[in-house]
């Protein structure tokens, strides 16, 4: 069987951009955050660059944590199956991916939004599970603290296997609308859940018939020990932190690749897609300038508050210029541990100031170069064996998705590794996936 060609996800993070200064960036255009036409002018753009889907992350709280995160940079934004549902109408071939929160969420709403995106879109809905990270969501849903990290992830599993159940509790062909005879559907091919597990009771059927992909694909970013055996086992493609060394993305991807198998699946049924954020510029010189132009707008302020997030400790107090040191308790650590973990790594590696760390760590975000630089990079990768595809946060937006399309697109294109058109009319014809037959098919 041949591969998959490369996969491309276009993703939002904040609405203008991956970037959290990225608003402040000559192009910007913070004022039509809000407008369904600043969406539908992305949507349409990542569509004639053959993306196989978007992807709108969310959270479920205001970064208030520190007074930056009001004053700079607030993660506002528009509610996903609202903005997909109003996309899905000004696209054709593009998938719609919504940020779902299993912690604080009921697995029957879900299944029934994802089910109508996916009747009204034809076939593109999808969904990136999270399970939240912070203290801060916990409280907007009647709780003083986040659910425990492996209970989070225990709760997740079974979510999904109770969305699973509900879109498989009508079969493809329930729906009969028989004017003639009177029925409107075939009692024989309903089958109930009656689901009773550690967290969830849910009897069924689900109100809405069987999604026309089956099961809207399934993507993941959880990267701890946790997380990848959860993806290993449920999801259709995982985003990755990129950025590493090559070997590094290998070994990781072998990882995923891995843990599909020995949870009895294909290895090409679960997609790895390593996060790309690229910094695009007329020659090398040209890019590492618009990076420091971009950096020069995130205020010192920003970045040591991130860092203190990502720490899970205020480190306002601190010397920023004396030799950083931190105390790193893993197991006790609650909100994303990998995220937590790769900051350790960096201290592990030589000593950094926090003023050094925070830089490093938003640096390390960004892939630095010009058009050519950049798609030899991503072809690589693909040929390599460290990707099936891509998830581009672009910095900045709309003009990195802009110029990604017009320069970056073609030459993989010219390659030969990315698709002249798309494969299919819906999403997972265009990720290279079957459609799942469903638990109760006759
Ligand atoms: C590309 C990408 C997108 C993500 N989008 C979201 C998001 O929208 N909302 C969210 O709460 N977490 C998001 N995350 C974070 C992950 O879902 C996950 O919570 C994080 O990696 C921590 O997981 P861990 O505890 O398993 O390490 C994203 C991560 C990546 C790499």
């Amino acid at each position: 069987m041949s591969r998959t060609p490369l996969v491309l996800a276009a993703g939002i993070f904040y609405p203008g951009g991956e970037h959290i200064t990225g608003w402040r960036a000559a192009g910007s255009e913070p004022h039509a955050y809000l407008d369904l036409d600043y969406y539908t002018r992305f949507a349409q753009t990542a569509e004639a660059g053959r993306f196989a889907t978007l992807f709108l992350a969310d959270e479920l709280y205001v970064w208030d944590r520190f007074r930056s995160g009001i004053d700079h940079g607030v993660n506002v934004r528009l509610e996903p199956f609202t903005l997909l549902s109003a996309l899905s109408q000004v696209t054709s071939r593009i998938g719609l991916a919504a940020t779902v929160s299993t912690t604080y969420n009921e697995p029957y709403h879900v299944a029934r939004k994802l089910a109508s995106l996916d009747h009204i879109s034809g076939g593109r809905a999808a969904w990136n599970l999270v399970t939240s990270a912070s203290d801060e969501e916990a409280r907007n849903f009647g709780r003083d603290a986040h659910l425990e990290h492996g209970l989070r992830y225990r709760r997740g599993a079974e979510f999904v296997d109770v969305v699973n159940g509900l879109w498989d509790g009508w079969e493809d062909d329930a729906f009969l609308f028989d004017k003639e005879s009177g029925h409107y559907a075939d009692r024989a091919k309903l089958h109930v859940l009656d689901h009773r597990g550690d967290h969830f009771a849910v009897r069924g059927p689900l109100s809405i018939p069987r999604p026309v992909q089956g099961h809207p694909p399934l993507f993941q970013a959880g990267a701890s020990e946790a997380g990848r055996e959860l993806a290993g086992r449920t999801a259709d493609a995982v985003f990755t932190l990129g950025g590493g060394s090559l070997d590094a993305s290998q070994s990781l991807y072998d990882d995923y690749k891995r843990r599909a198998v020995a949870a009895g699946r294909g290895a090409d049924d679960l997609k790895v897609l390593p996060w790309f954020s690229p910094i695009i510029g007329d020659t090398q010189s040209d890019a590492e300038e618009r990076f420091r132009a971009l950096a020069a707008l995130t205020p010192d302020r920003v970045q040591i508050d991130l860092l203190s997030h990502y720490l899970g400790a205020d480190l306002g107090e601190r010397d920023l210029d004396e030799p950083f040191t931190f105390e790193f308790d893993l197991d006790g650590f609650n909100q994303s541990k990998s995220g937590y973990q790769s900051i350790a790594a960096l201290l592990a590696q030589r000593p950094y100031t926090i003023r050094e760390l925070a830089w490093e760590v938003l640096r390390r975000r960004f892939t630095v170069g010009t058009p050519d630089t950049l798609a030899a990079h991503l072809v690589e990768r693909y040929e390599k064996g460290a990707a099936d595809g891509f998830i581009l946060m672009a910095p900045t937006l709309p003009d990195t998705l802009v110029r990604f399309v017009d320069d970056i697109v073609p030459r993989l294109t010219d390659a030969g590794v990315y698709p002249r058109e798309y494969a299919g009319d819906t999403l997972r014809d265009n990720l290279g996936l079957a459609r799942p037959a469903g638990r109760n098919a006759a």
